[in-house]
């Protein structure tokens, strides 16, 4: 999808006035899809999480969303590491990435596909690991176990391109693992690659060449879903 950033917003409910795309054509469906994905989640939380643990709680959307406003450049390849809905995917697509996500649970990449058409997005997603196949996580202190990250076949295989052909990744892990993405991260992503994390604390951090390049704090409580 082309976008124009050149024009100035209307009133927007979602996204505070200093984090709006200023195109008004994108302010409609990117609300429409932050809202919808914040009910999706009420309705998984209550359907599955409330009778088994699972590893997928939400980022804060519009956060993401402002921030992948602010990077956005044209041509560049977004990848989401464990998509779940596919929400972030979609609207990083709708602003103009070329973006993929990769995510374990078959039914949620089944959710974010049918999310993907009603939106016409092009996101396109893979059901399966975003662990290359092969990579072993080998920590400093050499506790490598994996925490909440699942194994499976290799999502990168499924996609038909490996982690090193994507110019921004993001990833939301769970308190411990932010180590895990970042060694995957320095392993297998492209030397002049970007790394964006949410971390726990509701603080977005973007990596480059294995420093902080940016972050932005969270202004209020860290994330009340911070898993
Ligand atoms: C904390 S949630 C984050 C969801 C989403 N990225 C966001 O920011 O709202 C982590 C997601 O990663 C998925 N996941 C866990 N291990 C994975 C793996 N090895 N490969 C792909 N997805 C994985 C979980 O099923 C879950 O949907």
């Amino acid at each position: 999808m082309v976008v124009d950033f050149a024009i100035e917003p209307p009133d927007h409910p979602l996204i505070p006035i200093s984090q709006r795309p200023p195109d008004p054509k994108l302010h409609a469906p990117l609300t429409q899809l932050g809202e919808e994905g914040w009910e999706m989640w009420a309705r998984f939380d209550r359907e599955v999480r409330h009778h088994r643990w699972h590893p997928f709680v939400p980022a804060e959307y519009d956060r993401v969303l402002a921030v992948l406003y602010e990077l956005r450049r044209p041509g560049l390849r977004f990848l989401e590491l464990g998509s779940a809905m596919g929400i972030i995917t979609i609207m990083a697509d709708l602003l103009g990435y070329e973006a993929y996500g990769i995510e374990i649970d078959e039914q949620l990449v089944q959710s974010a596909r049918e999310i993907t058409v009603r939106y016409g997005s092009g996101a396109r997603f893979a059901a399966g690991s975003f662990l290359p196949q092969g990579w072993a996580w080998r920590p400093r202190d050499g506790d490598g176990r994996l925490g909440t990250i699942g194994e499976g076949t290799s999502g990168y295989q499924r996609l038909g391109m490996p982690l090193d052909t994507f110019d921004l990744v993001y990833g939301y892990p769970w308190g411990g693992e932010e180590a895990m993405m970042l060694d995957l991260f320095h392993d297998h992503g492209a030397p002049d690659g970007r790394l964006l994390l949410h971390l726990c604390s509701g603080e977005l951090r973007l990596m480059h060449r294995g420093r902080i390049e940016r972050t932005w704090p969270h202004a209020g409580d860290p994330g009340h879903l911070a898993p």
